[in-house]
């Protein structure tokens, strides 16, 4: 079995719907910024503020590397990993890329919440989004297939994944 890679913005459900997608498919799920964390003992807010952003991406990259050499498992990644041509050049060998997205405003609701992401810490979180979505949007349409989370629980959309997965096999 193919690994089921989740892609997307910060806030459109990617280790929600990882969770349901192992549970409806007997896989493992592996979540980057979670590896990270266990790695380096350390929340991904702090490891922004004290080695700063071009520091995670690199150890994004190398737990990216890493994980997608396996086979069988579900992988969620960072919300930035999309960025990096060697991210998804990695992801694409043995894995099916989905994309997941919602509306800016959406994405506010589902991240307020909690103040984990160090990228939507500012004054204005829905210009912030705004401004990340319209400069990644090209990076996330080319990431793999595009999946609508607009008003879907995770369960609803691990079931749409695993029923294109079911095709594809
Ligand atoms: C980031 C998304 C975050 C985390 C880091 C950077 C981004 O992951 O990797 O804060 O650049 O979009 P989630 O998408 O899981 O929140």
């Amino acid at each position: 079995m193919m690994n089921i890679v989740l892609t997307g913005f910060m806030g459109t459900g990617k280790t929600a719907v990882g969770r349901e997608l192992a549970r409806l498919l007997s896989m493992r799920l592996v979540d980057i910024d979670s590896e990270i964390e266990a790695e380096r003992d350390m929340k991904i807010t702090d490891i922004f503020e004290n080695y700063g952003e071009p520091y995670f991406r690199d150890l994004e990259t190398r737990m990216i590397v890493r994980f997608a050499q396996e086979k069988n498992v579900i992988i969620s990644t960072g919300g930035g990993a999309v960025l990096r041509d060697e991210n998804m050049a990695a992801l694409r060998t043995n894995g099916i890329v989905f994309c997941l997205y919602a509306a800016p405003e959406t994405i506010l609701l589902r991240t307020g919440r909690s103040d984990d992401r160090p990228l939507l810490n500012v004054e204005d979180p829905l210009a912030k989004i705004r401004e990340l979505l319209g400069r990644r949007m090209p990076f996330y349409e080319k990431a793999g297939v595009m999946i609508d989370t607009e008003e879907k629980t995770p369960l609803q959309v691990a079931e749409e994944i695993a029923a294109i997965v079911r095709c594809k096999k």
